[in-house]
């Protein structure tokens, strides 16, 4: 077999990911250098602690100096797969000053310090690839960066994180509470001892942040994006749900209409026919809506170290074979937000509502008047009594401006009627 072309990689990070990056390539390394005339060799690998590294990573390879990754000239490509914020940001950007293309998997970082990267890798010519940051294996990074370029994508929206995904699913399977559903994903190591980032919804902010700025062309910057997450919802919001037709899924939201953008995070309500309705447990899917490419809905596994390190591997012989070419000619990645663009808050959606409500005469006919009051038509309702005497009332509007919804449900008696839940519906 041919030598090849020699390009040496170095880890900073050598966890889960790290390992499945490691065993793919060495795995794959004669096919790839047979197929792509690529001889991948891992020359370092960064941890923090070499007696406590969780890697089967030969020893020789680690290393507790990030210099040994960022200051060895004969590394050509540093992968990041440390996570967090910093170190990991400074020392990508590093790497991409002295030249080094970079390959990371990690939202937090890419989100919060992109145009810094970016600009890092800008003066020296490198590259920064992130196809692994959302969605793991689902390549949506590069369908819009390079298939759906000359289109004009006015919607993307995902389910882009996993563990919410699997603890809603199961909520919808066993009719069990959040927290039963949450102690289970946590034995089963798909929930995080401390779930936050995954249940308040910031990981899918993160990616949020960074699918609509690539989507439209456009930086969104994680503090535009608006962040609800799960924590709230309860095993009746979804059974009632289910009975009017819709689906519960914790959905990155991210529209465009001229030169308005809503970005949102939230629990959202989708038809049964959507087909983001029907992705389950701890899958991924992301629909995007283009004018020229119309619906396209892509789906896969969003976590777990062999489908990470497949779209991984993809960028590593991406960046081996190609040098600067990391960014979309059309995409304006300065500091801030971009000054064109306004952020929408007070945006238009449908909207399921479940009431309590005392179990008397007049009490539907108020609540329609105070909805009718604000201009907000209801589309369906539904009718159950609960154990005490009272009664839950569960409707869904017609589209309907955010503050309109909560101006009628402020208007109602609380000694007769109070709200116990209100979820978007998307359509
Ligand atoms: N896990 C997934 O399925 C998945 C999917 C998509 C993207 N990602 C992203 O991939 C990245 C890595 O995730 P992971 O699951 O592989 O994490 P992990 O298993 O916790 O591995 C992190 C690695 O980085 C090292 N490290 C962390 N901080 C360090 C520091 N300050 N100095 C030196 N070494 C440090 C750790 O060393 P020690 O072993 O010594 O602690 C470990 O080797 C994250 O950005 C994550 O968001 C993960």
């Amino acid at each position: 077999m041919d030598q090849g072309k020699i390009v040496r990689l170095g880890f900073l990070g050598c966890g889960n990911i790290g390992g499945g990056v490691y065993h793919l390539l060495t795995d794959m390394h004669d096919e790839i250098l047979r197929r792509d005339g690529l001889d991948i060799q891992i020359a370092r690998a960064l941890v923090k602690s070499i007696p406590e590294a969780r890697t089967d990573v030969p020893a020789a390879l680690l290393t507790e100096s990030a210099d040994d990754v960022l200051c060895d000239p004969s590394i050509d490509v540093v992968c990041e797969f440390m996570g967090g914020e910093h170190p990991a940001a400074d020392f990508m950007e590093k790497a991409l000053l002295c030249g080094k293309s970079v390959v990371t998997a990690n939202k937090m970082a890419l989100a919060l310090n992109w145009h810094r990267l970016q600009t890092a890798a800008d003066r020296t010519g490198a590259g920064l690839y992130y196809e692994a940051s959302v969605g793991g294996v689902i390549p949506i990074i590069r369908s819009l960066t390079v298939s759906l370029e000359a289109d004009e994508v006015d919607l993307v929206m995902g389910i882009v994180n996993g563990t919410t995904n699997y603890i809603l699913t199961k909520m919808a399977q066993d009719g069990s509470s959040y927290g039963n559903v949450l102690r289970e994903a946590q034995k089963l190591g798909l929930a995080e001892p401390d779930p936050t980032a995954d249940v308040e919804g910031y990981d899918a902010a993160y990616k949020l942040s960074i699918l609509s700025s690539i989507a439209f062309h456009t930086h969104v910057p994680l503090k535009s994006v608006y962040r609800e997450g799960i924590t709230a919802i309860t095993a009746d919001d979804i059974a009632y749900g289910r009975e009017m037709g819709y689906t519960l899924k914790l959905l990155a939201i991210g529209k465009k209409k001229g030169n308005e953008l809503e970005v949102r995070v939230h629990p959202t309500f989708l038809p049964a026919s959507h087909p983001l309705s029907r992705v389950d447990g701890s899958l991924n899917a992301i629909f995007v809506h283009g004018k020229y490419c119309q619906d396209l809905t892509l789906q896969g596994r969003g976590a777990g170290d062999k489908p990470t390190a497949s779209a991984i591997c993809g960028d590593i012989l991406y960046a081996a074979t190609h040098k600067g070419c990391h960014t979309v000619p059309s995409f304006r990645n300065i500091e801030g937000a971009s000054p064109e663009i306004s952020f929408v808050e007070n945006w238009q959606s449908r909207y399921f509502v479940r009431l309590d409500a005392a179990d008397t005469p007049g009490v539907l006919s108020a609540v329609a008047q105070a909805f009718a009051e604000r201009q907000i038509s209801i589309s369906s309702i539904l009718q159950r009594p609960s154990e005490d005497g009272r009664a839950q009332i569960m409707l869904v509007t017609h589209e309907a401006k955010e503050k309109s919804v909560q101006a009628a449900l402020a208007a109602l008696d609380p000694a007769s009627v109070k709200a116990q839940s209100v979820i978007r519906v998307e359509s």
